[in-house]
C-alpha cells in the first residue's frame, strides 16, 4: 500500500518536473522571438489616432456647431446619435481637444467637462452627476442630505465663480435617463436661466435610437437644438481604419494577405462597428503571439472571431432582465430535443419555468415581443411566419453552437435559481 502511494507521488513529481521543463521551454522560445506587436496600445479602445478617417464630415459638423464657443458665444446644444462603434466618442474628444488647444493659446475662458454616464458611481444619481462635474472645478458638494434646490444653489455658485463658456459632454446619455429619470437632464437644460455669468452648452451622445422617444418633450427640444447622426461604416471603410491602426500596432510584414479584409468583412456583417473590428484584430494578434507565430494568419482571425462571438453572446444574456432569461431558458430547453419550435410551445414552457422560479408570468403577447427583442439582440432567430387563418407565430432556432448554448444554459440556471428540476 505504502509502496503504491510512493510510486504515485513519484509519478506525479516526474510529470510536474516534465511540465515545468515544458513551460520553461515555452518561455525560452517565447523570448527568443520578437513580439509581433510594435505598439499594442494602438489597438486599445482609449487610443486616439492622429487622423480619423471617414469621419471628416462629422468632425467638421461638430466643429461648426461648437465654434461659437471660441468667440465666447454660447453654441447650440448638440445631440449625437449613431450605433455602437461608429466613432462618436472619438470624434467629439478629438474636436474638443482642438478647441481646448486654440482656447489655451489665446487664454480664453473655456472649460470642457466630459462625463461617461455608463461608468459606475459617475451618474447613478443626480447628486453624483453634479459631484462629478464639480470635481473638474476642484470643488465638492456637501454630503449631508440637502434638499435638491440647495444642492443646485451650491452647484450654480461654483460654476458662476468666474464667467466661463462651459461645454458639458454627457456620453452614453441614455444611461443617465435610465438611472435618474428626466430630472437631472431637465435641470441641466434649464441651467442657463439660473447662471449669471457662465453659459452651459450640452452635448449628448447615445447609441440607442429609442432614447429620445421616452424623453420629456421639453428636454428633447432643448437637447436636440442641433442633431447629428453617425452612419455605420461599410466594409471598405473598416478596412482602411484597420490598415491605419494595424500599421501602428504591428511590426511590418506581420499581417498576411486577406486578414484585414476578412476582419473588416466580419465587423461589417454586424453593423459596421469599428470597435469590434479592432477587437477582432487585437485578439487575432494575441492568439498569433501566444502561438509563437511570426505572422497573423487567417486561422488566428477565425479563432478570434469564435472567441469574441462567444463573449458577445454571454455578455448580451447577462445584461437582460430576469423575464427575458425565463423566455430564453424555455427556448433553450425545448431546442435540446428539436431543431425548431413555435411561440405557443415556448409560452407553455415559459409559464412552467415562471412557477418554478416564483415569477409572475407575462402575457403570451408580451412573451412574443420579448422573443422579438431577443431576435434583435441575436440571441434567438425568430422570424414571424403567417399560418393562414391560424394567425401568425414565430419559428424559433438558436443562432449559435453547442458550446455557447451550454454556457448560456448554465448562466440562466444560476440567474433563475429554479426550485425544482426543469426537464
Ligand atoms: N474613423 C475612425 N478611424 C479610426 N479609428 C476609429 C474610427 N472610428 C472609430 N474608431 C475606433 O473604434 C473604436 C470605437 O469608436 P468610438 O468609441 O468612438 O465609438 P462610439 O460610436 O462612441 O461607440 P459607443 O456608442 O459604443 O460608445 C475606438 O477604438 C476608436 O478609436
Ligand atoms: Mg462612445
Amino acid at each position: 500500500m505504502l509502496n503504491r502511494r510512493f510510486l504515485l507521488v513519484k509519478l506525479r513529481l516526474t510529470l510536474w518536473v516534465k511540465l515545468l521543463g515544458e513551460v520553461e521551454e515555452f518561455f525560452e522560445q517565447y523570448l527568443s522571438q520578437d513580439s509581433i506587436f510594435s505598439n499594442k496600445a494602438a489597438l486599445q479602445a482609449q487610443y486616439i489616432p492622429n487622423q480619423i478617417v471617414h469621419r471628416e464630415e462629422q468632425q467638421q459638423q461638430v466643429a461648426r456647431v461648437l465654434a461659437p464657443v471660441l468667440r465666447l458665444q454660447k453654441p447650440s446644444n448638440l445631440f449625437i446619435y449613431g450605433k455602437t462603434g461608429t466613432g462618436k466618442t472619438l470624434v467629439i474628444k478629438q474636436v474638443l481637444q482642438d478647441i481646448l488647444k486654440v482656447a489655451t493659446g489665446r487664454a480664453l475662458p473655456i472649460k470642457i467637462v466630459y462625463v461617461n454616464c455608463k461608468l459606475k458611481h459617475v451618474a447613478d444619481t443626480e447628486y453624483r452627476l453634479l459631484v462629478q462635474i464639480l470635481r473638474d472645478f476642484g470643488k465638492s458638494l456637501p454630503t449631508t442630505g440637502l434638499p435638491t434646490e440647495e444642492v443646485y444653489r451650491v452647484f450654480y455658485a461654483a460654476l458662476d465663480e468666474q464667467p466661463l463658456q462651459l461645454v458639458l459632454v454627457l456620453d452614453e446619455i441614455d444611461e443617465l435617463i435610465g438611472k435618474t429619470g428626466n430630472s437631472a437632464l431637465y435641470n441641466l437644460t434649464r441651467c442657463n436661466t439660473a447662471l449669471l455669468k457662465t453659459r452651459l452648452t450640452l452635448v449628448g451622445i447615445c447609441n440607442n435610437i429609442m432614447f429620445t422617444d421616452g424623453l420629456d418633450p421639453r428636454i428633447k427640444s432643448s437637447l436636440s437644438e442641433e442633431e447629428l447622426i453617425f452612419p455605420p461604416y461599410n466594409a471598405l471603410q473598416l478596412q482602411s481604419i484597420l490598415q491605419q491602426r494595424s500599421s501602428l500596432a504591428f511590426r511590418s510584414n506581420v499581417m498576411t494577405q486577406g486578414v484585414l479584409e476578412k476582419c473588416a468583412a466580419f465587423a461589417a456583417r454586424e453593423h459596421g462597428d469599428a470597435r469590434r473590428a479592432l477587437d477582432l484584430l487585437r485578439v487575432a494578434g494575441e492568439l498569433a503571439d501566444r502561438a509563437i507565430s511570426s505572422q497573423v494568419l487567417i486561422e488566428h482571425l477565425d479563432e478570434a472571431e469564435k472567441k469574441l462571438e462567444k463573449d458577445h453572446h454571454l455578455e448580451a444574456v447577462a445584461n437582460q432582465p430576469r423575464q427575458y432569461h425565463a423566455v430564453l431558458y424555455a427556448v433553450c430547453k425545448l431546442l435540446e430535443q428539436r431543431s425548431s419550435i413555435f411561440t405557443g410551445e415556448v409560452y407553455s414552457r415559459y409559464q412552467f419555468i415562471c412557477s418554478s422560479a416564483s415569477m409572475r408570468p407575462l402575457t403570451q403577447r408580451r412573451v412574443s415581443d420579448i422573443l422579438g427583442d431577443l431576435d434583435i439582440l441575436g440571441l434567438v432567430h425568430a422570424p414571424i411566419l403567417s399560418k393562414g387563418r391560424y394567425g401568425r407565430t414565430r419559428q424559433i432556432t438558436l443562432p449559435y453552437g453547442a458550446e455557447v448554448q451550454s454556457k448560456i444554459r448554465s448562466m440562466l440556471d444560476e440567474s433563475l435559481a429554479l426550485q425544482h428540476a426543469e426537464h
